[in-house]
């Protein structure tokens, strides 16, 4: 049996000599979660296996270094806008806005230096068997290019039903477009090998097809009869080679689920199950609840072995995969989803739960 607690330690220092915090954050069965202060990043995830030996199922680095040698986002809060915006470009309230292109013609994750880069405050807190850190940032009005100071919280809280929950909130002083997501990826082998054989569940019978460059079409499409199609637990690497233009577009899974709910096209809302990764070897399951209307899987699919990790272990192609609860990519653009604008004196909250079963 395992103490549950929450303990706070030195993690190295940015380039400017800040210091950063990492928080370790256990329960009563030895689930350990590791955060630390820059870009509010989830370093590590320790879970048993169906024999009780824990790994860790969560990529990243050993040290601050590489973090900041260059992640392609391990473990981050992305924001202050998850995923694309068609050329970096939105309208809103009749202002035309321009944000860094960092991803091709796009801007993705935030811009040249979004919420995965900053350093956030840290506060521990314990209230009996759950345990958890509270995150803070405050970003400033015109930061990469966007409207309004946000201020921003996250808060990763671990309980004994071995739930990890994130918690989102924010406000803003001029209405600004916020989607706020978490890129961890995932490895439920807790080890080098690729997760093709991950079995998957997405609770979604639509996705929003993309362009060549990841950005939606506008399309809501049905994803009967299609490689999107996971209503029906089914092993990631089943169908990740079909010859289907959208699998040739995202060079396997890149795609935005549309999560169902009782009242579609809402902007999300009640908690309901969005996902479930299981992975038949070490019997480790991992499901996801969320308010949020949609779900990025990415299949680990731009990994190619040129990052090495934690413990030396070198990232091959698909060695992890994410499940982003989000809105849709690139909703400032388009009216037809659910809206991402964020307007004084409205308060921004989201969650995503994380549940740890064998
Ligand atoms: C997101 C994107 C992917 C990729 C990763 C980071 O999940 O959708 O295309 O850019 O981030 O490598």
């Amino acid at each position: 049996m395992h103490r549950a607690g929450v303990s706070r330690s030195a993690f190295g220092r940015l380039p400017d000599g800040r210091p950063v915090e990492l928080f370790t954050l256990t329960n009563a069965h030895g689930i350990e979660v590791r955060a630390m202060t820059y870009g509010a990043i989830i370093t590590s995830i320790r879970t048993p296996d169906r024999n009780g030996t824990q790994a860790d199922i969560a990529l990243g680095f050993d040290s601050l270094g590489g973090y900041l040698a260059g992640s392609p986002y391990f473990g981050a809060v992305v924001g202050r806008y998850a995923n694309r915006i068609a050329g970096g470009r939105f309208t809103l309230d009749g202002v035309g806005y321009q944000l860094a292109r960092n991803n091709g013609p796009n801007t993705l994750h935030g811009g040249a230096r979004g919420f995965d880069k900053v350093l956030w405050r840290g506060e521990p807190f314990e209230a009996g068997s759950t345990v958890g850190v509270r995150l803070r940032y405050d970003s400033p009005d015109g930061e990469e290019g966007y409207p309004g100071a946000v201020a921003v919280q996250v808060t990763y809280t671990l309980n004994d039903a071995d739930e990890l929950i994130v918690d989102y909130e924010a406000s803003t002083t001029k209405a600004t477009p916020i989607n706020l997501s978490q890129h961890t990826y995932w490895n439920l082998h807790g080890d080098g090998r690729d997760i093709l054989d991950h079995v998957l569940t997405l609770n979604a019978s639509a996705f929003t097809p993309v362009d060549s460059t990841l950005i939606p079409t506008g399309q809501i499409a049905p994803v009967a009869g299609t490689p999107f199609d996971f209503r029906r637990a089914t092993p990631i690497g089943a169908r990740i080679n079909d010859q289907h233009e959208q699998l040739r577009f995202g060079r396997g899974y890149d795609h935005n689920w549309v999560i169902d709910r009782d009242r579609p096209g809402g902007g999300g809302g009640a908690l309901v199950h969005a996902a479930r990764l299981e992975d038949p070897v070490s019997g480790r399951r991992l499901d996801i609840s969320t308010t949020e209307p949609g779900l990025q899987f990415y299949s680990g699919n731009f990994l190619d072995g040129s990052i090495k990790g934690k413990g030396g272990r070198v990232y091959g192609h698909r060695t992890g995969l994410c499940l982003e609860t989000q809105h849709y990519p690139d909703s400032p653009n388009h009216a037809n989803f659910p809206s991402t604008i964020l307007r004084p004196g409205q308060r921004y909250q989201s969650r995503t739960v994380f549940a740890f079963t064998r």
